[in-house]
């Protein structure tokens, strides 16, 4: 397990380029499986979740071939119903198999995703959408088998508790483009990445209006075809980057970038006193006003609200914007894992129900803290490069999950991190429990 050693106080400076989005990627690797012919998909970022992606749908029976560092040929032609549970249980997004499998196979077998530590993960409103176009759904020994031999269109409602729900909307689209009939999806998330989803299964020849918002009409069709699909950029890796200039006070261009897709995080950055200014038509100028960084609060929604994804990356940067900044958690209520590393460092911050109310402004001071899941994993590196002194953050393989080459990105912009193998953590910083 890798660790980073960061030594802060640098501003970043520099341009950096935009990597495809992991939270398109994943579905539209599974939209492929909608059609017997083979997809080409480009732009897709070189991320360990990609990895096991193409690993589960190669152990479905499809041929999967990386053409290079960002381009992947899917070939699905004589595919299984059924996913392992080993390799299942290591990437939630898999769930979005269940969708593609039962409208080409009329059936599915997927093992229910484990939980993790962003907070419970329930797949209800999946299972509410398959039954809507007449699947059966049974959920037996941690396995959700779908008897979809009768796949009809029919009116959906998304709407959960915590909102609408992406790869449950993303599998209610897949599944209705094979579905007989008409089905409208109401409470459908909109998400950027779903509007990239429909975009592919548009170019496969699925018939699909009321893009991009919270209402789709999908008329089924009897087979789709093979494509070849561009990937937007990753909006959050993106933001990562904005967070990065603000936290060190520094200057990044940000390239290849769509800043359409930042929905309310542009207008919170405006609150905190970032500047961001379009360069070119997907490049984006980021740095801090001259007054410096302001106080803010955010409550984390489904898009176009303030994405759950950032609010651990934010979280960081309110420890060193002066004054009081509160963080309200509504999609993933416990998603504060990042709060008890970020004290260590110094940090103010106190938990209230679903909210992190920070004290922010005085700097951090490196430590050796452990990240506990992706973005959390992104935080930490942000308060280290701000902090002054050194910063180590461990199991690094969390951050591999979704940033694609984030330390030599970083370096590249002045930073002072280098990734290196566990036993570099200095001997006092040794763990006591694995
Ligand atoms: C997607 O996960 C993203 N992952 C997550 O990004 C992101 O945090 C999340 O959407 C919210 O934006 C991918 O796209 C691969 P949800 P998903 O179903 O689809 C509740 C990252 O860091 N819910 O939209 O699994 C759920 O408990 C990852 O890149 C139900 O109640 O999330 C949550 O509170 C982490 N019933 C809310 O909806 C369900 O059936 C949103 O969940 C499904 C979800």
């Amino acid at each position: 397990m890798d660790v980073f050693r960061i030594s802060g106080g640098n501003q970043l400076i520099g341009a950096v380029t935009a990597s495809g989005s992991k939270n398109s990627s994943l579905p539209l690797f599974a939209a492929s499986l909608l059609s017997e012919e083979e997809s080409i998909l480009e732009n897709v970022p070189e991320l360990s979740d990609i990895k096991f992606m193409a690993e589960i749908i190669r152990d479905l029976g499809a041929e999967v071939e990386k053409l290079n560092s960002h381009s992947w040929r899917v070939n699905p032609k004589a595919i299984v119903h059924y996913a392992p549970y080993e390799l299942v249980r290591k990437m939630r997004a898999s769930i979005c198999l269940l969708g593609p499998l039962a409208a080409r196979l009329g059936r599915a077998e997927i093992p229910m995703p484990g939980g993790c530590v962003i907070g419970n993960r329930p797949i209800d409103l999946h299972i509410r959408a398959l039954e809507g176009l007449s699947a059966q759904v049974e959920l037996k020994g941690g396995i959700v088998r779908i008897d979809a031999s009768n796949l009809r269109g029919g009116s959906l409602f998304l709407g959960g508790r915590h909102g609408s729900s992406v790869t449950g909307t993303a599998n209610a689209i897949m599944a209705a483009s094979l579905a007989s009939g008409i089905t409208t999806i109401e409470g459908s998330a909109c998400e950027p990445e779903i509007v990239d989803l429909c975009e592919m299964l548009l170019k496969m020849g699925a018939q699909i209006t009321g893009i991009g918002s919270h209402l789709l009409s999908i008329e089924g069709v009897d087979r789709l075809h093979g494509c070849r699909h561009h990937v937007i950029p990753d909006r959050i890796e993106t933001a990562t980057y904005a967070i990065a200039a603000g936290i060190t006070n520094g200057e990044i261009l940000i390239k290849g970038c769509q800043s359409e897709h930042l929905g309310a995080f542009a207008n919170v950055m405006q609150e905190c006193g970032i500047e961001l200014s379009n360069q070119a038509k997907s490049n984006l100028l980021i740095k801090v006003s001259p007054k410096g960084l302001n106080p803010f609060k955010v409550i984390t929604l489904p898009y176009p609200g303030f994405p759950t994804d950032l609010q651990a990356q934010m979280t960081a940067l309110a420890c060193i914007a002066p004054g009081l900044s509160i963080l309200t958690e509504r999609v993933y209520p416990s998603r504060f894992m990042h709060v008890p590393e970020l004290l260590r460092m110094g940090a103010e911050i106190s938990l209230e129900g679903p909210s992190a109310v920070v004290q922010g402004g005085k700097r951090l001071t490196g430590a050796p803290v452990m990240a506990s899941d992706l973005r959390a994993s992104a935080a930490l590196i942000l308060a280290g490069l701000a902090a002054k002194d050194e910063t180590w953050v461990q199991r690094i393989y969390h951050l591999d999950r979704g940033y694609d080459k984030f330390d030599k990105k970083l370096r590249a912009l002045g930073a002072e991190v280098e990734r290196l193998p566990e036993n570099a953590l200095p001997k006092s910083f040794t763990p006591f429990f694995e």
